[in-house]
């Protein structure tokens, strides 16, 4: 059957697609700026259709009204990444989190976290009938490519990428098409404190790097010092808009890359109109799962790669916790550790934990004797590599503990450096000097 027809069979509304969900199955739902949030609507509007179905997945950017309260028993969530709309329902017992780092979760899907339903959102099919998995290929597309039934919210507002993101209009089951903009995020607002991070992390970028960065502020203001370097590449999880005014302004040309040259590579894209715009049949982005964006084996292929994330609090022996306050689930493991492994196995990679000094404006410092209790370790001791507040940088791999607590202080918030000092002189029996 030629791919019109078998489209137009496919093609069908929300609720006739979202009665195949049998009880208690897993719907794994798609990322971040890809996720359908419609069909999730839809799906939670008829909550009395369902009983004991989990709702999987990673960063989400819609309502999340399947996990509110008065869902119980309809539906349970399972966060493999707690964003800002689910860490209520996670924290209060409405939801789980699995931890799990982010290039595993492919496998996942295939191993031990089995997909009955797939809900995913794609572009309308080229002349060749292929659909694009847009700005969310990641896990999605293993997701789909293992579930029983997949559904795809049909959304012409989706940009249409290249790389591994396209799935032929046979592998879905149920087309539903509805039209909606892709959620925007907000620009960061960038204080003294992240342009100071911003441009101690630029002082460790050289020209002809390729880069990874998360999002956010830190992120933003670190783009923002490279505005002199030159043949910058990206090989990231993901991108923003920072991105974008770099390759326009001539900084990111991706030339030196080792693997893929003349591409920037991520598994999933999220920022304003103006980003979605430019990915939009963007030769020059390269959009693949995160088995291969994240794998540290192919990180690693990326001689000079810089890799820059966050933390919530360091000790002083360089754990870090990125992921939870205590026993508070904040957010995930996400990609971290994929690309600080990647870096240190890398020709030159390295790896900056960037962070500022102190969290509750001030008044809490987040480099700490010890980890609060049931704080996760994201970043083990023995991983981390550079860390970076707006005091300076902190260079702790191969060093010993004693030296690594030194170089912590050293850019730790001034109010906090004498109570860090004495636990430095009681732990090492010597004293601190500077
Ligand atoms: N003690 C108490 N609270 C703290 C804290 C600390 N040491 N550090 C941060 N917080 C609070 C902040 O005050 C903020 O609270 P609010 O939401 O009530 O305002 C919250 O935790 C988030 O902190 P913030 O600094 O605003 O977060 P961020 O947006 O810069 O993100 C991480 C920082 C660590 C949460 C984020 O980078 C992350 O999730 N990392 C793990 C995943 C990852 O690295 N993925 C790879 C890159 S995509």
């Amino acid at each position: 059957m030629d791919w019109e027809t078998l489209y137009k069979q496919r093609t069908t509304s929300a609720e006739e697609a979202l009665k195949h969900i049998s009880n208690g199955s897993r719907v794994v739902s798609g990322h971040a700026a890809g996720e359908p949030s419609y069909l999730l609507t839809v799906m939670s509007e008829h909550k009395e259709w369902y009983q004991d179905v989990e709702i999987c997945h990673m960063v989400s950017l819609g309502k999340n009204e399947y996990c509110q309260k008065g869902m119980e028993g309809h539906f349970r969530h399972n966060a493999l990444f707690v964003g800002a709309n689910t860490k209520q329902a996670v924290s209060e017992g409405r939801g789980d989190y699995t931890p799990c780092f982010f290039y595993e979760v492919p496998r996942l899907f295939e191993t031990e976290i089995p997909v009955d339903v797939a809900l995913i959102m794609v572009t309308p099919p080229d002349q060749h009938g292929k659909v694009s998995l847009g700005v969310s290929v990641d896990y999605t597309r293993a997701a789909a490519k293992n579930a029983k039934i997949v559904i795809a919210q049909v959304n012409d507002q989706m940009p249409y990428t290249y790389g591994d993101s396209q799935m032929d209009v046979s592998e879905i089951d149920y087309f539903v098409e509805h039209s909606a903009p892709l959620p925007e995020l907000k620009p960061a607002v960038l204080g003294d404190v992240e342009k100071a991070i911003g441009a101690n992390c630029a002082s460790l970028i050289h020209d002809g790097d390729t880069l990874q960065l998360g999002i956010g502020a830190i992120p933003d203001a670190v783009l923002l010092s490279l505005k002199g370097k030159k043949d910058l590449g990206i090989h990231s999880e993901m991108f923003s808009d920072g991105v974008v005014e770099l390759v326009e302004a001539g900084v990111i040309t991706n030339k030196k890359k080792e693997l893929l040259p003349g591409k920037m590579v991520a598994n999933f894209l999220m920022g304003s109109k103006r980003l979605y715009d430019f990915v939009d049949h963007n030769e020059s982005v390269a959009m693949y799962p995160a088995d291969f964006t994240n794998d540290p084996v192919v990180i690693a292929k990326n001689d000079h790669i810089v890799c820059i994330n966050s933390s919530v609090q360091i000790n002083l022996m360089g754990q870090a916790c990125s992921e939870s306050i205590g026993l508070k689930q904040i957010s995930g493991t996400g990609g971290q550790v994929d690309f600080i492994r990647g870096a240190s196995m890398a020709k030159n990679g390295i790896a900056i934990l960037a962070m500022p000094s102190t969290a509750a404006k001030g008044k809490i410092s987040k480099i700490v004797p010890l980890l609060d209790e049931g704080a996760a370790v994201t970043t083990s001791r023995n991983d981390i590599d550079y860390v970076v507040t707006e005091y300076g940088i902190a260079h702790l791999k191969g060093k010993t503990l004693r030296d690594r607590a030194k170089a912590l202080i050293k850019i730790a918030h001034p109010d906090f450096r004498a109570d860090l000092i004495q636990t430095f002189e009681e732990r090492f029996h010597c004293p601190y000097e500077a």
